[in-house]
């Protein structure tokens, strides 16, 4: 384990369903995971943040939400199928995260990296933010977004037990330990009335 997990406390990362993901993940759900105003409001985000170049969207399926695709897009997740039918993406790779979170990208690959309503089912988040840091060229973001959606079983305990404000928190939380990003912005893009909540914590490879 990466130092940095001693700061949460015992059981923080446990799930109800400690069971392999590929068994979760084997039937494929080609659905949406938060409701239009909420899917429009991450791609009008990713907009905003200039989010075009050479992406990996992390944790990813059938959708993956950007108003116009970018430049190359790279689509990481569980199940080869929903990867498959994702029509923005120009490579697909199906790596489990919880098992191994060494990423097989090099150094310095990608101009962004993306995470949408999934950063709740990281078990070693530390690392996998770290390798993100590694993998994403100097100035380069990792944009997380999320709602208070999620399959219960499968996230982290500690997610279950936080609202929507100290989820943002915990996602700050996550760069600082990882180390090498700028302080995180945490922007509620909506608050839940009338839609589904969007949550967004983003922040930047420091140069060095
Ligand atoms: C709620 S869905 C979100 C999918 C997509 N990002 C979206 O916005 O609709 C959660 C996604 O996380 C991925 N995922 C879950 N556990 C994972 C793991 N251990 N490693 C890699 N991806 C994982 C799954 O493949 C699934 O597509």
């Amino acid at each position: 384990m990466a130092s940095g997990y001693d700061n949460f406390p015992p059981g923080f990362f446990d799930r109800s369903d400690p069971s392999d993901d590929a068994v979760f993940y084997a039937p494929d759900r080609m659905v949406t995971h938060i409701d239009d105003q909420a899917i429009e409001e991450v791609g009008r985000l990713y907009t905003e943040l200039g989010v075009h170049g050479q992406v990996l969207d992390l944790m990813s399926s059938w959708i993956s939400h950007f108003e116009t695709a970018p430049g190359h897009l790279t689509v990481l997740g569980m199940n080869a199928e929903e990867l498959a039918a994702n029509a923005m993406a120009d490579d697909r790779v199906v790596h489990d995260l919880n098992q191994n979170p060494a990423l097989s990208f090099a150094d310095e690959t990608f101009d962004d990296v993306v995470c949408c309503v999934s950063v709740d089912y990281l078990v070693r988040p530390l690392e996998v933010f770290a390798e993100v840091q590694r993998i994403l060229r100097p100035g380069g973001r990792f944009v997380c977004t999320f709602s208070n959606r999620c399959f219960p079983t499968k996230a982290i305990q500690g997610w279950l037990m936080l609202d929507d404000r100290q989820r943002m928190d915990l996602v700050g939380i996550y760069f600082d330990l990882a180390g090498g990003f700028t302080a995180a912005t945490k922007d509620t893009r909506l608050n839940g009335m009338g839609s589904d909540p969007l949550l967004a914590v983003f922040a930047e490879k420091l140069s060095q």
